[in-house]
This record gives C-alpha cells, structure tokens and sequence, in this order.
C-alpha cells in the first residue's frame, strides 16, 4: 500500500468558486492489478474548462464526479507497472487526478521525450493551450496583412500565442488583459500592436474604437460578455469569431444573452464559429512541427506561472479565475 495525497471535489460550486469546493485527502493505494501503471505526477494543468465541469450541467466534457478526485492533464512519471507498454522511469503526458500519483490503465496517456523542453511546456506552449491558438488562428481567424485581429485574455495560455501567431500572419494585433503589466508584456515582448487593460478601462467598446479605427476583421474570443459585445459590434463585413471560450462568463448563475442585433451576422457576412481543440487531434503533428519551429527560432515568446505543491491547487485555480496568473498555470506536483 502506497500512501497518496489527492484533493476532490467536495461540492459543487454555486457562482464563484470556493476554498471547501475542494478537500485534500490522504488515500491508500492498493496493489497494481495487470494492466495497471502508477504514474507520479510532475506538473499539472490548471485550466479555465475546469469550472464549467465542477458543476451538473451538460458540456462537452463530463462533470467532475463528487467526493472523487478532480483530473488535470498532466506531466508524470511511471513509478512502477504492469503494463507490458510502459516502462519504469517512462515520463506520459495525459490526463491524471490532482493527485501525487495516479492508477491507470495507460489508455490516453502519451509517452513523451523528457529530454525535448522544460516538462511544463508540454502542458503549455507545446501543448493544448497552444495547439488550441493555432487551430483557431490558423482554420478560422485567418489573420492577414491589412487586417485587424483582437485577441482577449492577451497573455493567457491560449491567447498569449494567438495574438503571435496573428502577428507573424501579418496583421495589426490588438488584444486585453487584466493589468497594466500583462498589456505591458503583450507589447514588448509578444509584438501585439496595443493592449489595453479590461480591469482599469471599463468600457471595452471606447478601447475599442481608440485601438481599432478601421474596426475588427478576426477574434480570436477567450473572455466572452462584455468585451465579446463590443468586440461583436466592430467586426468588420466578413468578420471571423474563434470562439474559443467565455472565461466570464463560466461564474454566473444564469448564462448571459448574446450581443444585441444579431441580424448584423447576416448584415456584415460574419462567421462565428465554436471549436473544441480535441476534435482537431489529427493536425497535432503539423502543429507540432510549426509551433516548434518558431519557439526554435526564438520567434515565438511564452509565459507560465508555476505554483509550488499540490495543497496550492485550489487556491492557484480560483486565483485563474480572477486573472492572478501571468500566462499558462501550472502547478509543480514533484
Ligand atoms: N475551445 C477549446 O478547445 C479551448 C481550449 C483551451 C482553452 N479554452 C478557453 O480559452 C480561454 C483562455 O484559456 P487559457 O487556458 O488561455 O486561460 P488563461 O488565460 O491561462 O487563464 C484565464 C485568464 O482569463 C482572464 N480572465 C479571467 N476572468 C476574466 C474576466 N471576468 N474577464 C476577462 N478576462 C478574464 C484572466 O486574464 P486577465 O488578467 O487578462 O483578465 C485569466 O488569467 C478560456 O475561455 C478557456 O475556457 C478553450
């Protein structure tokens, strides 16, 4: 018997989420049936998909299961198996429980070159965020010389690479984040053309009109409300939406209503599309090969917030909710 930590769901949240949402736990772990590997975990993801699946509702992902550990791709190593596919000493990368160590049968988990990057890339900038950028830059804004992109959540995970790829395609990139110090990085480092600060400014629209004079011609949307409403009313005629997310939404109680005057889709030719990046899963070696390109080359910048220990899960996760990390979150198990 192994002794582990692991934190569960202990309730559901209703509106923000909540230090006792989570309950850290010690558990025994019985010996490993055929099949079976123990992986002990490096890194884990904290993700803003978390929070839609604390609660009931129906989404594309299943809820999180009550009083059961909550699960996060992860970076970990094989600490013992019984599994002719993996070996001791192998380092997967897949989804495991907020947990220090996890049973698993190994399906979905992929064994990766440790040797390659930094284990947290992996769950960053060579991974799901990252590859969530690309696809929706790449298959639905289509960013172009001439042209005006935005990018919410600027230096997020996700957004921190759309708003490169967008400016590497040859547009002027406007985004938003929740400080002057983020915006502040977008520009210097990450080349956006302007970023203002959706905290300190409060009308998303007036930012808007001062930063994108001739309008918006692509949106790559992480945030969603708001800002979504403004950014909604100065799409240009063929306008592109990756709808990417809605971070601002994913606390309220009711869902909030769409942008006035819809007919304008109709009016100004746009096209709003919703993506979810695992259905994309056989483009990750393109992605793989460009992205690693240009992280090679030096032309691509990124950004992680790395939180020490497990216990520090659920504050470091409620604290993405309010905009406390800088780029991807990830928390150092072991
Ligand atoms: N469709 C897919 O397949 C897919 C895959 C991955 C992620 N996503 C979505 O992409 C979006 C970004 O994800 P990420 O991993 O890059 O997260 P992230 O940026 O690392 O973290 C979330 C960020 O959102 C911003 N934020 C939080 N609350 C906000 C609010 N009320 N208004 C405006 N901004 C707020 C904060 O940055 P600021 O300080 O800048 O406010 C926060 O740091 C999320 O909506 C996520 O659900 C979708």
């Amino acid at each position: 018997m192994t002794d582990i930590l692991q934190i569960v769901l202990a309730k559901r949240p209703a509106g923000d989420v909540t230090a006792d949402c989570f309950r850290e736990e010690t558990a025994s772990l019985p010996a490993l049936a055929e099949g079976q590997i123990l992986v002990q975990s490096r890194f884990l993801s904290l993700d803003p998909y978390m929070r839609p699946r604390m609660t009931e509702l129906a989404s594309y992902t299943p809820p999180f299961e009550l009083g059961k550990p909550l699960t996060a791709g992860s970076v970990g190593e094989v600490v013992e198996t019984r599994n002719p596919r993996y070996a001791k000493g192998d380092t997967v990368i897949g989804m495991l429980n907020w947990a220090t160590h996890t049973v698993h049968d190994g399906k979905g988990l992929r064994k990766i070159d440790p040797a390659l990057a930094p284990l947290s890339a992996h769950l960053g900038v060579l991974g799901m965020p990252s590859f969530t950028a690309w696809y929706g830059i790449k298959h639905i804004c289509k960013p172009k010389a001439g042209e005006t992109a935005f990018v919410s959540a600027a230096t997020g995970a996700v957004g921190q690479v759309a708003g490169q790829l967008a400016k590497l395609a040859g547009a002027q990139v406007v985004g938003c984040a929740g400080d002057d110090e983020k915006c502040a990085w977008a520009v210097r480092e990450a080349g956006y053309d302007a970023c203002f600060n959706h905290r300190s400014e409060s009308d998303p629209g007036a930012a808007l009109d001062r930063l994108c004079p001739k309008g918006i011609d692509s949106d790559f949307e992480n945030v969603g409300g708001k800002i979504f409403h403004a950014v909604f009313a100065r799409l240009n005629n063929f306008g592109r939406v990756a709808f990417c997310g809605a971070i601002s939404e994913y606390q309220d109680k009711e869902p909030m209503a769409g942008p006035p005057k819809m007919f304008a889709i109709v009016q100004r030719r746009l096209t709003l599309q919703g993506f979810i990046v695992s259905d994309h899963a056989p483009l990750m070696g393109e992605f793989a090969a460009e992205v690693g390109g240009l992280l090679k080359s030096g032309k691509l910048k990124s950004r992680e917030t790395v939180i020490d220990g497990l216990a520090k899960a659920p504050q470091a996760f409620m604290g993405l909710l309010r905009g406390e990390n800088f780029g991807k979150l990830v928390v150092k198990v072991s």
